[in-house]
């Protein structure tokens, strides 16, 4: 079976698919340096598919690693690229960083597979790049809006070195542009591991939940929506990994229509955050600590999928509900606090 090297493989979405792809029988290898996952993962992995991945702990922004990595590894069919900075608060203290982790480190990459005869390539992108749509559900053919912060503008620059690159290589690409990925592993071997305090939602309301925090800050509850909360496209994680593994089986089966695709990965629903603290409740039994704030610089008010091209053409939908997302997410965090 194929070879596919899954950077950032350690990370939260990134040990989901190695799973995911290790469960369909690919070989893979990890990049990760580590910087935001932890090498137990990697225990996690073989727990759930009774394969520990093989292992590289290279930083991708040190070119000449990055060059033997690939001579060593010549027979890669396909890369997943993961790993990067994300955090869009730090971004904007931080650009030089962002700059450097996810776009030279993307670069580097595509030089090696530009080399190869044939190459696949799935990009870790974001809706971040459409900004606040005006529209929703947002398709792909919804238009970027300018960048609201480094880490964003990391994802529509990185869009665009690949759309240049596949004109002049052999190189097939698919871009993924991820909603709001939550939850865990059904197992609780995997998870979210946010380092420090959380920035995003879910991963907050469960160490809230579990005591870790004394209550959850709701920012903002007077934007034009139904509950005057922000509305997002919250998808499970798994879902999100196997949309992975789909499309890297579209490469390697050379049904991709064009040498670059770019696909929405969400529900296709919109839930606000009083919905998500209420299905929290719900399925926690536990009554959620919570007060809402004042607004939080750089959210948007609305964003949710349209996924129609996701269902009808990479041939993938979500299977997860809402509930069962969180549910595994407080699995997750009961599970990590128990050790
Ligand atoms: C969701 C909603 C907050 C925390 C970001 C990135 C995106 C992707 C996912 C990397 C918002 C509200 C949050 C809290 C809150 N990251 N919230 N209290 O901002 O939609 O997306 O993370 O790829 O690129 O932009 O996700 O989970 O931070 O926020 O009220 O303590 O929850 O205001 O409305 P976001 P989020």
């Amino acid at each position: 079976m194929s070879k596919i090297v899954v950077t950032g493989g350690l990370g939260f979405i990134g040990s989901h698919t190695v799973v995911e792809l290790q469960n369909q029988g690919f070989e893979v290898v990890v990049i990760d340096n580590l910087s935001n996952s932890s090498i137990e993962v990697l225990d996690g992995i073989e727990r759930i598919t009774g394969k520990k991945p093989e292992f590289s702990a290279i930083d991708l922004r040190e070119k000449l690693k990055v060059q033997s990595f690939f001579m060593e590894h010549n027979d890669v069919a396909g890369v997943i690229h993961f790993a990067a900075s994300k955090a869009v608060g730090e971004s904007v203290q931080n650009p030089l960083l962002y700059y450097e982790n996810n776009l030279g480190a993307l670069v580097y990459i595509l030089q090696e597979l530009e080399k190869k005869k044939e190459a696949h390539f799935i990009f870790s992108s974001s809706c971040t790049v459409y900004g606040q749509a005006e529209v929703m559900p947002i398709a792909e053919t919804t238009p970027i809006q300018p960048a609201m912060s480094p880490y964003g503008n990391t994802k529509q620059i990185g869009e665009e070195i690949i759309a240049d690159v596949v004109k002049v290589s052999a190189i097939n690409a698919i871009l993924l542009r991820y909603f709001n990925p939550i939850g865990a592993h059904p197992s609780g071997e995997i998870g979210e591991l946010p380092i420090g305090v959380p920035q995003n939602l879910v991963p907050f309301i469960t160490q809230t939940a579990i005591g870790l925090r004394k209550e959850l800050s709701v920012y903002g509850g007077d934007y034009p929506t139904n509950d005057g909360t922000c509305v997002r496209d919250y998808i499970h994680v798994v879902d999100l990994a196997k949309a992975h593994v789909v499309a890297l089986q579209r490469l390697l089966n050379r049904q991709n229509l064009d040498k670059i695709e770019t696909f929405n990965l969400g529900t296709g629903t919109g839930s606000s955050v009083l919905e998500v603290i209420n299905a929290f409740e719900k399925v926690s039994g536990q009554k959620l600590a919570y007060k809402i704030v004042d607004r939080r610089e750089g959210d948007i008010t609305s964003a949710f999928a349209n996924t129609d091209k996701a269902n009808n053409i990479l041939g993938w939908k979500t299977q997860s509900t809402l509930e069962e997302a969180i549910t595994s997410a407080w699995k997750w965090e009961q599970k990590v606090r128990s050790v």
